[in-house]
């Protein structure tokens, strides 16, 4: 079968690598890919955001399955345009995506249906935001209601900065029309842990457990970025805390889309948090994380295909859903900068010693081809990942490897699943 992925970072490499490995894929296209991606899949200068021409490339090969790896083609209706030219696709339609796509939705949804999460209100005026502002315990969590590059929340420590974070989200409008409503909601405490579901409107599988970490810098200091690193398993996803997640959250979750009339068929990414007082949703997303595809996807045991498929013909309930029992460990090379200002176009070097390694991956997230060199084109550069037996044997391994390339500027957090020694 013919396989077109849409996206272009290192969520899609992880992707299109499980799919290459499909014996089920004989041609695999993905839009508009990168310079790594281009070893496992033919790419397609066609921007993700390009409907049209995305749609007219998927009919005119025509390809037996599309699948969507990124938010905002999801959000804007990407899979409902290729359902109606025929082409079946992975990934939600806008309707179920909004459950990523507005938080001040989700957060309803879940307090409509007993979905366990932080106190909040919603607000479309920015008067009586400040008003509530004023009367509420600090800190305090302000959310832009859309999709802002995962950037749109601010925890404010003080009331100034509360007030300061409310007109910034919005009537400075930082985040754009995202701002237009905000979410107010209760700062929580906790570990927090990403896990990852197939969802095929009805039935939800739940993949292994990893956790991200967002700050640019060691110890969790300095900015947000899009995720510095990862690792899978979480340890700290125990028994007890996947039980009250399957109760109280989960088939909760796609149970409420249906009810809703917003069958979800996908991923549902859930971001939670394990307060004193169990596991809280701190956010869904409508997708894999990045960089979380990175360390659960190399370990998926399945032929990613049948579990594609299954969500999309609702047959999930048969598919027996297995992870390599080991750990996984990804870096991020970043551009020194990132998240704020960085240079690109410098040359990477020693990307051939990943060649022919299975238990090691180098994901390129924002690398370019230019005449016979892969240049950086991005804050995010490279996600090595390693396997290993155990989570510390894993890290050893992506440590190892992240000195295996180099480029000008190559910038990385050193302890990424240092957590793990806490476990
Ligand atoms: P979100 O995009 O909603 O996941 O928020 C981004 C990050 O902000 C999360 O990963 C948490 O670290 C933090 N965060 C979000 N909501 C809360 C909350 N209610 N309490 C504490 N931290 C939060
Ligand atoms: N790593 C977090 C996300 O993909 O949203």
């Amino acid at each position: 079968m013919k396989v077109l992925v849409v996206g272009g970072g290192g969520r899609e490499h992880a992707i299109c690598t499980q799919v290459s490995k499909s014996k089920r894929v004989d041609k695999l296209y993905c839009a508009p890919g990168n310079a790594g991606i281009a070893k496992v899949a033919e790419c397609v200068d066609i921007g993700a955001m390009d409907f049209d021409r995305l749609v007219d490339f998927a009919v005119s090969v025509p390809v037996d399955l599309c699948i969507i790896g990124m938010d905002d083609p999801l959000v804007g209706g990407l899979a409902d345009r290729m359902a109606e030219a025929g082409i079946r696709t992975f990934g939600p339609k806008a309707k179920a995506a909004i459950l990523e796509g507005s938080k001040a939705f989700s957060k309803d949804l879940m307090k409509k249906y007993d979905i366990p999460t932080a106190a909040y209100e919603n607000f479309d005026s920015y008067e009586e935001a400040v008003e509530y502002i004023k009367k509420s315990k600090m800190p305090i969590v302000l959310k832009a209601d859309g999709l802002a590059l995962g950037k749109g929340v601010l925890i404010c420590n003080t009331l100034e900065e509360a007030l300061e974070g409310a007109k910034e989200i919005m009537l400075d409008q930082k985040f754009g029309s995202a701002g237009n409503r905000m979410v107010v909601e209760e700062f929580m405490t906790g570990r927090e842990v990403s896990v990852l579901s197939f969802v095929d409107g009805k039935t939800i599988k739940i993949m292994t457990s990893a956790q991200d970490h967002k700050r640019a810098l060691d110890g969790d200091k300095g900015l947000n970025t899009g995720g510095m690193g990862t690792f899978s398993p979480s340890p700290f996803y125990t028994a007890e805390v996947d039980e009250f997640c399957k109760k109280y959250i989960y088939q909760r979750t796609v149970d409420a889309m249906r009810e809703e009339g917003r069958e979800f068929k996908g991923v549902i990414f859930f971001g939670l948090m394990i307060t004193e007082n169990g596991p809280r949703v701190l956010e869904y997303n409508a997708r894999f994380g990045d960089p979380e595809a990175q360390v659960v996807l190399p370990r998926l045991k399945n032929d990613i295909i049948d579990v594609m498929e299954a969500c999309v013909d609702g047959t999930l309930d048969k598919i027996d859903l297995e992870f390599e029992d080991n750990a996984a460990v990804c870096v991020v090379l970043a551009s020194e900068g990132y998240p704020v200002a960085y240079e690109k176009g410098k040359k990477i070097t020693g990307l051939e010693n990943f060649d022919g390694k299975d238990d090691y991956f180098c994901f390129h997230a924002g690398t370019k081809l230019v005449g016979d060199d892969i240049v950086t084109n991005g804050g995010r550069v490279l996600g090595i990942t390693a396997k290993g037996a155990d989570l510390k044997e894993a890290r050893a391994n992506a440590y190892k490897a992240t000195e295996w390339v180099d480029f000008e500027g190559k910038y990385m957090r050193h302890d990424i699943g240092k957590a793990i020694d806490e476990a």
